[in-house]
């Protein structure tokens, strides 16, 4: 494998929203994360991913852009962010914009164009159809629910959306819309971007026409999920690679594709040396147990399926390349309440969690506030939840004959909003997110859960992030870390998760307890050196290594 800037990094993604507060409007901004950039220096992180902060109604909390070359002023200015990428670049940080180019918002001026005239031009940026017999030309439901089109008031049109109604999907189909989006990610990489998280790229090719794939209705609704018609589009690698040659390639950009529900034998066109990106994140144990009824239905993950679904990854992804790994991020309940079973959320389970995903090959990610601990949010009724798919999902869990307390319950396990409340720097009635009021409400448990706390004392989950980040830049242990082949250590044996980084000068065993009991496994050779403990004494008896309940430990062995 060919050695790449980017491999030995450890990225932190950031939403903007819920960050910092300089302004006291309750929402985060630009400043407020230059103001953190001492902080995310010491924790060890050397690539920020920004979640959009470009001008936007907000339908999608941004990912719904009216203006991809402007930051929206609730956020700053572009100047803001210029001083953002120079002042990261002076301690060694680079910057990853977020890339969102499936579709726009129904605000952006294309798409205003395209409604005056909807047979023009601009029109042909978006995928306008003819109602079929007075409706909508297919059936399909859109990500976040309810048909994937909409009419165009006072005509027989429609217009597709993937996801909201605010936002039109965009045609690819179109070289000029390409090239049009090609010319701003080469201005953003020329104002010194490092590269792009790439938002929904696989939803980019579609199938037609498009009237011709009406599915069997999946729920009671009588619409089936639109992913079922981007699984049979033909034809993505080709858009991907024109992408990449007119973008990325020239300009040596690190990009991380948002891929879900890949075809196996794709992988080695998606990531490694000839890739369309750099990396993709790893979704396996996300998508566990999910289903296209809705999140009532979902199954819960245990710590057992945990580990299958990281071995699977990392025996199909090999050596080839490096994946993003993730417990968390923007779209998903937090890593520590989701992975962790009900009652475990424990200082040290939390440790044993981040473990896993940084010794495991592949490239971290930490999520804002991963690094102490953030947990869901509780939610006392549906009208303090504000994320638009946990609004739908609530009423198809009504629909479906749940109570208003279960539907309640269901979107606290899943809501994207348990991610998105604000970061929490100290115990101050808003966290020291923001002097005004918050957009969303501030978990009460920052009055434990902080970083001015978690800072002084090196026990906490802060001090063990740094600690494993230490290690993955070590002079001796860092290419094993990095580099290491993955194999599994008696995958079989219930409540241990256990593996071996191979590096060409050391070997690294991970050994992790996943359950409150005590449990004992024979060590496949002399121990060199303990490099990380979460628990007691390092307990070795005959061969033996005893942990205690969720206690992991990295050894050499
Ligand atoms: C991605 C984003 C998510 C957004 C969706 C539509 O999945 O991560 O937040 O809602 O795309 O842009």
């Amino acid at each position: 494998m060919q050695r790449k800037w980017w491999h030995k990094q450890v990225a932190y993604q950031i939403y903007p929203k819920s960050f910092r507060d300089t302004t006291g409007n309750g929402i985060g901004d630009i400043r407020g994360i230059t103001e953190k950039l001492d902080y995310i220096k010491d924790l060890g992180a050397d690539i920020i991913w920004l979640s959009p902060c470009y001008c936007s109604p907000l339908a999608d909390q941004g990912y719904d852009i009216s203006d991809y070359y402007k930051i929206d002023p609730r956020f700053g200015s572009n100047e803001d962010l210029y001083e953002l990428i120079r002042e990261a670049e002076k301690r060694g940080i680079k910057i990853l914009m977020d890339l969102v180019i499936n579709h726009c918002s129904d605000e952006h001026a294309w798409f205003q164009e395209a409604l005056r005239d909807p047979y023009g031009e601009r029109a042909k940026y978006f995928f306008f159809e003819k109602e079929v017999d007075g409706h909508a030309p297919n059936n399909w439901r859109s990500y976040f629910g309810g048909s994937a089109w909409e009419k165009v008031p006072g005509t027989d049109l429609y217009y597709l959306h993937l996801f909201d109604r605010k936002q039109p999907d965009l045609n690819w189909e179109n070289p000029k819309m390409r090239q049009e989006i090609y010319d701003m990610i080469n201005w953003w990489l020329d104002r010194g971007v490092a590269g792009f998280r790439i938002d929904a790229i696989m939803n980019i090719k579609k199938t037609f026409p498009f009237a011709a794939w009406s599915f069997q209705p999946d729920r009671n609704d009588g619409l089936s999920t639109v992913s079922q018609m981007i699984s049979k589009a033909e034809g993505l690698g080709d858009l991907l690679t024109d992408l990449k040659n007119h973008t990325f390639r020239p300009h040596d950009a690190f990009t991380v594709g948002e891929v879900f529900n890949e075809k196996p034998e794709d992988l080695p066109k998606i990531i490694g040396e000839e890739g369309y990106f750099s990396t993709m994140f790893d979704f396996n144990e996300t998508i566990f147990g999910q289903n296209n009824k809705g999140w009532y239905s979902w199954q819960m993950i245990t710590p057992e399926d945990y580990k299958k679904c990281v071995f699977e990854t990392q025996s199909r992804v090999g050596d080839r390349a490096l994946i993003a790994t993730i417990i968390e991020n923007h779209d998903e309940p937090r890593g520590v309440s989701h992975y962790l079973p009900e009652g475990e959320q424990t200082v040290e389970a939390k440790k044993l969690l981040g473990t896993l995903q940084f010794f495991a090959r592949g490239i971290p990610f930490i999520y804002q506030g991963q690094e102490i601990g953030m947990e869901n949010k509780p939610f006392a009724s549906i009208e303090e939840v504000d994320d638009v798919s946990s609004k739908d999902q609530y009423q198809v869990a009504l629909q479906n004959g749940l109570t208003e307390a279960e539907a309640l319950k269901v979107v606290s396990l899943y809501s994207r909003d348990n991610a998105r409340t604000p970061m929490q720097w100290d115990d101050s009635e808003n966290a020291g997110f923001t002097s005004g009021t918050p957009w969303l409400s501030v978990n009460p448990n920052k009055d434990v859960i902080n970083v001015k706390a978690e800072a002084e004392d090196p026990d906490s989950v802060l001090s063990w992030y740094k600690k494993m980040i230490r290690l993955r830049k070590d002079a001796v242990y860092g290419d094993t870390i990095v580099y290491g082949t993955f194999e599994s250590y008696l995958p079989d044996v219930p409540g241990l998760m256990s593996f071996f980084r191979r590096g060409e000068d050391h070997t690294l065993l991970i050994a992790a307890n996943m359950q409150r009991e005590e449990q004992d496994l024979t060590l496949p050779g002399e121990v060199k050196a303990l490099l990380l403990n979460n628990g007691g004494a390092l307990q070795i008896e005959g061969g033996r290594l005893h942990l205690q309940g969720w206690q992991v430990v990295v050894l050499e062995i």
